[in-house]
């Protein structure tokens, strides 16, 4: 590919179009403790709010599947930093499991064993040169802390802080990027809000808003340390959003154009306005839609919590960079018939849209994800514009289907979207890396293991978890390599092979 390359610049062969990533661009994979790790309940680690909803009730996982095991990177992470390695890693993405650190969260008393094995980890990554870039929550919390409320109770922003520091006084001599939290929109919407995710609760219109508060409180507090204790460590600190881009179901209806701006507002804006833009406060029209809802429903006040003075002061600025997990596209409207589609109270009634997707955008065998690749180049943009050009690191992207070797729809995919990324790079956003989502398949959540997301197939019917490369793994590898997307693809939806 190289020697391709040269030869282009040197006009030897005729050359397909292309796009060269910027100078020190990073590629890196992306994982969690939860979905990867197993060893559940192994050297002393407590148990997190998705072991003890998964065993209290299988059900509640599509395949009736556990992550007790998942891809068992405890034990075999030296040789999966050896595939990390295989397809040229800058960094790899993975987070901490609070209750491996501390078994009931709180820090009276820290597991050493826990404390190991990521080190050992950190160790051996930076020992095959790939660099760790560390998520301190990815959604596992300590169940005892969900005992007392878990993200509903303020109590959470010093607890969570305890812990934070542990991190830092242990891996912030070898860890330079940390993301706080990742995606506080489903842990929020998820957990306590619609209730299909751990801790399976649904407080829905009250619930996802007290969240929301504490998650960006924990969030701003953990920079807040790190800026004052640990900044000779030299890291950066982010956070990661979810951010599905939102295009008006029909765009030259006003009425349309409003609803999806507004579902941004409250999707991503509603914890990205706090932090990155200059008010520094929920936005003006969530706070004005939630109030009036509320007011109407017989609340005595806004079901948002207010953030005072001195806590815009903490949170605007808190992040060094914005990290975004980008995925998917909607489609959003307002029109009479979204009367009573949602629960009430609830944040998808306060925002009061229709959300849908169009029919010829490819599916993937997950709903949640569709094939939209020129909705990476208007998030990124609307961000820039937003948020004044934020540093960006792209830190999830990816494909599932139904497993098989030969994943010319992920490699596709994967293509499409890098190449709108670098749409959004060359009109000026200022996106520093790439992490594909994911390395090798894993525990998906509430669908188990029926989403194959990586580059990497594991079989889980063999006793070792035998990880085999796939297509895309090679697709990948060769972008790492000449840090050059060749313009091979036809980047249009209507070519891609869907595989389910
Ligand atoms: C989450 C991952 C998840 C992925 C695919 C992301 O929103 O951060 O944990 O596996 O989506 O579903």
């Amino acid at each position: 590919m190289q020697v391709y390359i040269l030869l282009c610049f040197l006009g030897a062969v005729t050359c397909q179009q292309g796009r060269q990533f910027p100078e020190g661009f990073l590629f890196g994979a992306s994982s969690s403790a939860y979905q990867y790790e197993g060893a559940w309940n192994e050297d002393g680690r407590g148990p997190s709010i998705w072991d003890v909803a998964i065993h209290n009730k299988q059900s509640v996982i599509t395949d009736r599947s556990t992550a007790d095991i998942a891809t068992n990177l405890y034990h075999n992470y030296k040789n999966d930093i050896k595939l990390m390695t295989e397809v040229g890693l800058d960094f790899f993405r993975f987070s901490i499991s609070w209750s491996r650190i501390l078994p009931t969260g709180f820090a009276n008393k820290i597991n050493q064993a826990g404390i190991d094995y990521y080190s050992n980890f950190i160790d051996e990554l930076i020992k095959n040169d790939i660099t760790p870039f560390a998520t301190i929550y990815h959604w596992d919390l300590p169940e005892k802390m969900q005992e007392m409320g878990g993200w509903t109770n303020p109590a959470i922003v010093d607890f969570f802080l305890d812990y934070a520091k542990i991190i830092f006084d242990n891996f912030g001599e070898r860890v330079k990027f940390w993301v706080t939290i990742n995606e506080p929109e489903p842990v929020c919407n998820n957990g306590y809000g619609t209730g299909i995710h751990a801790p399976f609760l649904n407080l829905s219109g009250i619930g996802e808003y007290m969240c929301a508060k504490n998650v960006l409180l924990a969030h701003a507090r953990t920079y807040e340390l790190y800026q004052k204790k640990y900044k000779y460590q030299n890291g950066k600190i982010g956070i990661t959003l979810m951010s599905e881009w939102l295009e008006p179901y029909n765009s030259s209806a006003a009425e349309d154009r409003q609803a999806a701006y507004d579902m941004l507002l409250f999707n991503l804006g509603i914890f990205a306005d706090p932090i990155f833009s200059k008010t520094g406060d929920f936005p003006q029209i969530v706070k004005k839609m939630v109030a009036e809802k509320s007011l109407k429903q017989g609340f005595p006040r806004s079901r948002l919590p207010t953030l005072s003075e001195d806590e815009v002061e903490l949170i605007r600025g808190s992040a060094d960079f914005m990290g975004l997990n980008i995925y998917s596209s909607n489609l959003v409207y307002r029109n009479e018939s979204v009367r009573g589609m949602y629960p009430v109270p609830s944040f998808k009634d306060d925002a009061g849209v229709g959300i849908t997707v169009a029919r010829s955008w490819p599916r993937s065998n997950f709903e949640r994800i569709q094939f939209v690749p020129w909705g990476a180049t208007k998030i990124l943009m609307k961000v820039k514009e937003l948020y004044d050009n934020p540093t960006v690191y792209v830190t999830e992207n990816g494909w599932p289907n139904n497993g098989g070797f030969d994943d010319e729809d992920r490699v596709h995919f994967l293509a499409s979207y890098l190449n709108s990324i670098m749409e959004a790079v060359n009109r000026g956003c200022d996106v520093r890396g790439y992490s594909v989502w994911t390395l090798m398949d894993c525990f998906e959540w509430i669908n188990g293991y029926t989403l194959k997301f990586g580059l990497y197939q594991v079989d889980y019917s063999s006793p070792n978890l035998t990880r085999t490369a796939r297509k895309s793994a090679e697709f990948y590898k060769n972008i790492t390599t000449t840090r050059y997307l060749l313009r091979d693809y036809d980047y249009n939806e209507r070519d891609v092979v869907v595989n389910i």
